[in-house]
């Protein structure tokens, strides 16, 4: 169902501020909650490469949960299709639960291929400025479609897949992702280290020397 715009902006619903709140949940947790958000084509590693970073803050002790396209399309969003308003509605309600989520004080880790800037731009626009750490993975075209793994390419070239990401509908590019993963040729290991010395450098975790 899309957002009821009159419930919305009813005004005799009022926002009750709780006594437990984000920062004595995040400080409960010892860490700095964020969304990492994974974009990028299909196949180009962004589930392969948000999993295996959850397993490595996973075994740190760091409190995490990753939101995976596919499977949300499952659950909370399998009454929407793939029209551009229900696009929008999906990424819409994923950004809310991961808002949710980094009210928990987690770490969040979300893999969509979500290939339009203003659906990026949508979800970063819900969280406050710092939390938001878009994440390129960018793998060539041509070794996404080598890799295929859903063989989701080769229908697409055959035509039987109709609106295809990176074939027949646009991926933009980002402009200024916080990290910025050249992926082809380079291993889920090495990528994964990298987004650890992000969040490093970010403070958002801590690294022992
Ligand atoms: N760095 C890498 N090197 C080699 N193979 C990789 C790498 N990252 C992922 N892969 C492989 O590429 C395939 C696609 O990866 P993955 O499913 O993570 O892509 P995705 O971006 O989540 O795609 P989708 O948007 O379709 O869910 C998998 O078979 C995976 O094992
Ligand atoms: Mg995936």
């Amino acid at each position: 169902m899309p957002p009821n715009i009159e419930h919305q902006n009813n005004e005799n619903i009022i926002w009750h501020s709780h006594h437990i709140d984000k920062n004595f949940r995040a400080s409960q947790k010892k860490q700095k909650p964020c969304v990492m958000w994974f974009t990028g084509l299909s196949g180009a590693g962004k589930s392969t490469v948000a999993g295996a970073l959850e397993s490595r803050l996973a075994e740190m002790g760091y409190h995490t949960y990753l939101l995976d396209g596919d499977n949300v399309r499952h659950g909370l969003c399998q009454d929407l299709g793939f029209s551009k308003e229900d696009r929008r509605e999906n990424i819409r309600r994923v950004g809310e639960v991961a808002k949710l989520m980094t009210d928990a004080g987690l770490i969040v880790l979300s893999a969509f291929i979500s290939p339009y800037r203003y659906e990026r731009q949508l979800v970063r626009d819900l969280l406050p400025e710092g939390e938001f750490l878009e994440v390129f993975v960018d793998t060539p075209l041509a070794e996404c479609e080598k890799r295929d793994p859903k063989g989701l390419y080769k229908k697409a070239r055959a035509g039987e897949i109709k609106q295809f990401t990176g074939i027949d509908s646009q991926y933009q590019v980002p402009e200024q992702p916080e990290i910025h993963l050249q992926a082809g040729g380079v291993s889920v290991f090495e990528l994964v280290e990298r987004c650890l010395l992000s969040l490093n450098e970010r403070q958002i975790i801590h690294l022992h020397s």
